[in-house]
């Protein structure tokens, strides 16, 4: 008997035909979003899932799911797993690195870019037909060239962030739990600073920290107040690691000049205010979600799901924080 797993959402093909060489999947291609009674009652009777950052994995769902073994996410991002219950229950959870890295890195500089000059905002002022004609100071945006580029969080996306911005000629500053090693700093052309001196310092600051209790709020009113003025914040990495109602309140008042945002806290219900401003650019999470890589993604998944309850040795094991 091939142990039973279910697909929680819609996935490619390809990752199915993968999984139905080795499991009894039960997959959900209509891609109905399940609540968490659905997904208990859908995981009793599973040996594996294969999930996404919409499933909420926890100590209530797991003690639902006695037979289950292993949980593999698609995404880098595994904050909708508690990482501490799957270890007491002996569930194997699994993400997703590596494979998103540049994908996100690039969506990150689209923000970064859309942001700074004004992109959609004149889009939409094009699409309203109230173009009528060119002028000198139409839609003035920020120089990204030559401009300090703060990056919160140096992990593997950072890193390719900041790989990007010497195209752009800018200073690279970041901050992060642990310092990076001389040669990497370098490959980076990036110095390491304090989070004050980050938020001081950075024209243009972006975030690339996972979301756990410790950087929840990380960027608060307190820290967005020692933000340059008229400075620009990107999050392209979790919701909740910003304030949005506190950053919502620095972009009415002038003191962050624009932001370009793919995650929010709550998502995808969005805090009713940022609709009603124009110096912000808005996305559905969409940073990783270039063809090739929701494709890799999915598939590092299904290969993780498949060496978890065959071998027991997922290449993606998560460990629970100590
Ligand atoms: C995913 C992400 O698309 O990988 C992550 O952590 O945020 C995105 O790349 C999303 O989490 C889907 O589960």
């Amino acid at each position: 008997m091939k142990p039973r797993i279910l697909v929680t959402r819609e996935v490619f093909s390809e990752v199915l035909d993968f999984l139905n060489n080795h499991f009894d999947v039960t997959p959900n291609q209509t891609d109905t979003p399940m609540s968490p009674e659905a997904l208990a009652r859908a995981l009793a009777d599973k040996q594996g899932a294969l999930t996404t950052l919409s499933e909420r994995i926890d100590d209530a769902l797991l003690a639902k799911c006695p037979q289950l073994k292993a949980v593999c996410n698609i995404a880098v991002g595994f904050n909708n797993i508690d990482l501490k219950a799957c270890h007491a229950r002996g569930v194997m959870a699994t993400n997703t690195p590596g494979v998103l890295d540049d994908s996100t890195a690039d969506f990150t500089w689209a923000l970064i870019l859309a942001t700074a000059r004004r992109v959609t905002e004149a889009e939409y002022y094009v699409r309203a037909g109230k173009w009528t004609g060119w002028k000198l100071k139409q839609f003035l945006g920020t120089d990204v060239h030559h401009a300090t580029l703060g990056i919160l969080g140096m992990g593997r996306v950072g890193q390719a962030v900041a790989r990007r911005a010497r195209g752009f000629d800018m200073t690279v500053l970041y901050h992060n739990t642990r310092r990076l090693s001389a040669e990497v700093e370098k490959s980076c052309h990036a110095a390491y600073v304090s989070l004050d001196d980050l938020l001081a310092r950075s024209d243009i600051l972006t975030v690339h920290t996972p979301y756990s209790p410790a950087t929840h709020h990380l960027l608060g009113a307190a820290q967005i107040a020692k933000m340059k003025a008229g400075a620009i914040l990107i999050n392209a990495a979790r919701g909740g690691v910003v304030d949005d109602a506190a950053l919502i309140a620095a972009l009415q008042q002038g003191k962050i000049s624009g932001a370009g945002l793919d995650v929010f806290e709550n998502e995808p219900a969005l805090h009713p205010d940022f609709l009603k401003l124009a110096n912000v650019v808005l996305t559905p999470h969409i940073a990783s979600s270039s063809e090739a890589t929701r494709r890799r993604m999915a598939m590092l998944a299904a290969e993780n799901l498949v060496a978890a309850l065959t071998t027991g040795k997922p290449p993606n094991l998560l460990r629970p924080p100590a």
